[in-house]
């Protein structure tokens, strides 16, 4: 009997241009991040060394422990309720949540009082989560919102940038959509023949010049307000950090990373990561109209600094001296400008009243 063949991505995605026309930069970078058998985000160990790209929380303990601290000061800052949601979306192999609540957990009440959601579509990477914070007891939210009725802090490191983005380009007559299409049978990038009036675009990027590619991340918006929503209800705190812009720019920053080196986005759909800049402008714009209070935006590097990175590291090294290089490499992957320092963002949306550290 002859074995059904299975179509590739590639194959859906150009059978699928074929059928129905080009498609939007936001519908193939869904389908190569999160289609259900293909898709980079849905299968496959991406981190690390011997995956495509490392993280922050895989530099260096440091990294989540001081986010532990973080969270522990603003659950004291809210009177140390008995029962909160910590919640991470896309916690990757798990070890930033794994160094936060060991830090954390030295707080009185605070791990009793914890409830841990986890939000991930990578099977692979939900076993990686489950060996290291099963002890724990992780509940694996399915939707964004679907989080309990108590306070709730939320944690999304490199989360937000692995959401589909739009691109429009700037021509003399407006803006047009970039598409996905096949050109002499090769997926290739073409314009939408339909314009969005200049008056219609972001007011920020009104007066662009020809050429000039504006990217709109509405997944990540739509994210961001419905657990914005939530915390305005229920009181808490959202902290995002990932590389990104403060305020809404023209620029191209669509990037695809395989096995740590630039690849081409559209060669190989589902084996590489592809992602985007993140604009905080917009998602702290998000945060503020559902009811959150939002700290000025913060370089990465000196965000770990105010909190305590420097202090950190002295304990760590003094309690272990072999480490001691190491660990000045890793604060200096972490915070220096022409590293991760100031091309990663922090941002925090927040129930008004709370002070989050180090803003
Ligand atoms: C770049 S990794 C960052 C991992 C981790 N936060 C870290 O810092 O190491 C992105 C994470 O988000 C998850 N992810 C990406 N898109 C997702 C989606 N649409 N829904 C749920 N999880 C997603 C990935 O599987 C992965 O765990």
């Amino acid at each position: 009997m002859a074995e059904e063949k299975t179509l590739t991505l590639a194959e859906q995605i150009d059978t699928q241009i074929r059928t129905t026309g080009p498609m939007s930069l936001a519908t193939y970078m869904g389908l190569c991040l999160s289609h259900p058998r293909h898709g980079y985000y849905t299968q496959g160990r991406p981190i690390g060394a011997a995956g495509d790209f490392i993280t922050a929380p895989e530099i260096s303990q440091m990294f989540g422990e001081l986010v532990g601290f973080f969270i522990v000061n603003l659950w004291q800052q809210m009177g140390e309720p008995k029962s909160f949601t910590l919640l991470e979306l896309g916690p990757g192999r798990g070890t930033l949540m794994q160094d936060a609540l060991r830090a954390a957990s030295k707080a009185d009440g605070f791990e009793n009082a914890l409830h841990l959601q986890l939000f991930e579509s990578n099977a692979l990477l939900k076993g990686e989560q489950e060996k290291r914070l099963g002890n724990y007891s992780p509940y694996w939210a399915s939707e964004l919102d679907a989080v309990s009725e108590d306070p709730i802090f939320v944690i999304a490191n490199e989360f937000f940038d692995a959401l589909p983005i739009r691109q429009f380009v700037k021509t003399d007559d407006g803006w047009h959509e970039r598409l996905v299409g096949l050109t002499e049978g090769q997926r290739a990038f073409g314009l939408s023949p339909t314009p969005i009036a200049d008056s219609a675009a972001p007011p920020e990027v009104h007066g662009a010049y020809a050429g000039e590619v504006l990217e709109i991340g509405t997944a990540g918006v739509d994210a961001m307000q419905s657990l914005a929503r939530k915390v305005a209800l229920q009181g808490g705190a959202i902290l995002a950090i990932d590389y990104g812009y403060p305020v809404t720019q023209t620029g191209e920053t669509l990037q695809a990373v395989k096995s740590h080196a630039f690849a081409e986005p559209l060669e190989a759909p589902g084996e590489a990561d592809i992602s985007a800049h993140v604009n905080f402008g917009v998602l702290g714009e998000a945060a503020k109209a559902s009811g959150l209070a939002v700290a000025p935006l913060a370089n990465q590097g000196e965000w770990l600094l105010r909190i305590g990175l420097g202090q950190r590291a002295k304990a760590l090294a003094t309690a272990n001296p072999a480490e001691a290089a190491n660990i000045v490499r890793a604060i200096e992957r972490l915070t220096s400008p022409e590293q991760m320092g100031t091309l990663f963002k922090v941002l925090c949306a927040h129930s008004p009243g709370l002070r989050p550290a180090g803003f």
